[in-house]
């Protein structure tokens, strides 16, 4: 493994072995051991779009790791006055060990990785959300113990974290079920993937089928960073797409709820939902840090 694009690239095995190493780091953390593996690197971080957890968590990740982070937001990057990504993945590559990005486009993602002679991680593109799910399979194999054989249901938009988490359950022996409205379905390429996976994916419009033997519910957002202007037709497409009681009810009685955040509440979950597992979605949340020390000391360490 080179970079982190996307999930598509890795197989299962790696998948598993990145959240093997995030066990045992956050088992370091909680137990005040400092290996400094990255000591002396330093991360650059270019945003195109607004974030909490993964800037935070990529940040003090590396910290904790020995080496640096350095916050390149694209406003104040040449590439946000038209400099090419073949060029600023040539310059970066020069001074950095490893690039985090976020950004609208995958394409510009796997060009700076291309260009560029040093690992890149997607931090969220339009397409995807690999980081994010990293950490969800993390949490998930954490409470229910292994990640094969359970089953992962996603409710909402057909959106980056739905094929991150599609790939990511498919290829780590999860079933996969996903309900999305009509015009809102994944991407096609991430449903073609899915194609070899027949018995255990399920793409529908009905919640309580989607949700039925569900070991884990997920949601996200109906409106996403960058269709702000579409959220009104969207809040309508979406009605009724909901992690509710009752749909946790067509689940199995111990299933799981996660939610990437930030939440809004009685849009895709209720606010009674969203507290009942606010522990799940918390851990959630920590386990970005550990899930992306792990891919930045695979990838970086040595
Ligand atoms: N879940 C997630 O990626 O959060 P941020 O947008 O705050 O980084
Ligand atoms: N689908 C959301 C995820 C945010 C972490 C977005 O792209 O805005």
């Amino acid at each position: 493994m080179k970079h982190l694009l996307k999930l598509l690239d890795l197989s299962g095995e790696e998948i598993i072995e990145i959240l093997n190493l995030a066990d045992q780091l956050k088992y370091e953390r909680a137990h005040h051991i400092a290996h400094p593996r990255l000591a002396g690197k330093s991360l650059g971080m270019i945003f195109q779009k607004a974030s909490t957890r993964t800037r935070v968590s990529f940040e003090t990740g590396i910290y904790q790791l020995g080496g640096q982070a350095l916050f390149l937001s694209a406003n104040d990057l040449q590439i946000g006055r038209g400099e090419p990504v073949e060029d600023t993945a040539r310059v970066l590559s020069r001074y950095l060990d490893g690039i985090m990005i976020r950004t609208f486009k995958q394409e510009e993602v796997e060009k700076l990785a291309k260009y560029g002679s040093i690992p890149v991680i997607n931090g969220l593109t339009d397409f995807c959300h690999p980081c994010q799910v990293l950490a969800d399979l993390m949490t998930i194999r954490e409470v229910k113990g292994t990640l094969s054989g359970h089953k992962m249901c996603f409710i909402g938009d057909g959106n980056n974290m739905a094929n991150s988490l599609i790939v990511g359950a498919l290829k780590t022996g999860m079933r996969m079920a996903v309900a999305c409205p009509q015009g809102y379905h994944p991407d096609p390429v991430v449903l073609d993937f899915a194609k070899a996976y027949e018995g255990k994916f399920l793409l529908t419009d009905n919640l309580s089928e989607a949700a039925a033997g569900a070991d884990v519910l997920v949601t996200d957002v109906w409106a996403s960073m960058g269709q702000e202007g579409e959220a009104a037709a969207r809040r309508k497409a979406f009605n009724g797409f909901q992690i509710n009681d009752d749909i946790l009810s067509a689940a199995n009685p111990d299933a799981m709820v996660l939610h990437c955040l930030p939440a809004h509440r009685e849009e895709e979950i209720t606010a009674a939902v969203f507290e009942a597992h606010a522990k799940e979605i918390f851990e959630e949340a920590e386990n970005r840090l550990h899930a992306q020390k792990a891919v930045m000391v695979k990838l970086m360490e040595g």
